[in-house]
């Protein structure tokens, strides 16, 4: 069944939203891109995600917030020639099922096709997203075809924070790679917190990291993975985004459940990317 009662598409601006209502809780999930926008969970009423106010839905650019689905690279592709985080973020996706049930409603979703430039594996895509009292969201990957094939994807999940100044990060240890740094590797802080420019991959899998924002706690529990990446544009760089208003760096955080280092597929092979918000 594509709708259930707890299910409904709508349209803004140029795109198709399913929105999702049920008992335990609300979100609403693009079909331009499987991207997620909304999750809030009824028993605090508390929304998790953060969208830009600027965001563009013009069907042809990744929406700013949310949960964009990179794949099947992640940031830079090894050629110029390709733009970042791989190409389903900006293609239409379908739904191929969704279903009530005492834990929530389950949606599937592909992409309309896992083919293109910068990528020559043959793989079958399919995001799970399950609305109930948490979030959890499933990427999964299977290699179609007859040979190995490598996949880089994340997660690329925008938090609401109240004020990044006041946020704190936990759950993370080991080394990280400053993008802001020409990728020199430095030791996580124990203290995490922010007052800069932040792009960092930290190689480590961190099954559970806790964003800890004054009063509230959003869990992001991941598996799947081999990096957690944590990502805020600061001032400068939101000043300089279109689909970002200057100062709204002060109520995001990226928190990333990512593939960096490629992920080997053989023949028949699935790989599951889950994060679950909480
Ligand atoms: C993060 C990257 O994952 O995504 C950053 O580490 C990048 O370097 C950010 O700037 C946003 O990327 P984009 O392509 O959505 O602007």
């Amino acid at each position: 069944m594509l709708l259930t009662n707890s299910t409904q598409i709508i349209t803004r601006k140029s795109i198709q939203v399913l929105q999702i209502d049920n008992a335990l809780g609300f979100a609403e999930i693009a079909l331009f891109g499987g991207h997620i926008l909304s999750f809030t969970p009824k028993h605090d009423g508390r929304e998790r995600l953060w969208v830009s106010e600027n965001a563009i839905y013009d069907g042809k650019k990744a929406i700013r917030g949310g949960v964009p689905i990179c794949w099947p690279w992640f940031g830079d592709h090894k050629s110029d020639e390709f733009g970042a985080h791989g190409y389903v973020r900006d293609q239409a996706w379908h739904i191929v099922q969704s279903q009530d049930s005492e834990l929530g409603t389950l949606v599937t979703l592909q992409p309309a096709t896992t083919q293109g430039p910068g990528f020559d594996g043959q793989t079958e895509l399919t995001l799970t997203v399950l609305v109930g009292k948490t979030l959890t969201i499933q990427l999964n990957s299977k290699n179609i075809g007859e040979t190995n094939t490598s996949i880089n994807c994340a997660l690329h999940t925008y938090f609401a924070v109240s004020d990044i100044n006041q946020t704190h990060l936990s759950g993370l240890q080991g080394k990280y790679l400053d993008k802001t740094r020409d990728f020199d590797s430095f030791d996580t802080p124990s203290n995490y917190q922010f007052n800069e420019e932040t792009d960092r991959v930290h190689l480590f899998k961190a099954s559970e990291v806790t964003i800890h924002d004054q009063q509230t706690e959003t869990s992001v529990l991941s598996e799947g993975h081999d990096s957690i990446v944590v990502w805020n544009p600061w001032q400068e760089k939101s000043i300089s985004m279109a689909d970002m208003a200057d100062d709204s760096y002060l109520t995001m955080l990226c928190v990333e459940t990512a593939v960096t280092q490629g992920q080997i597929l053989s023949p028949g092979q699935v790989h599951t990317l889950q994060q679950i918000i909480r």
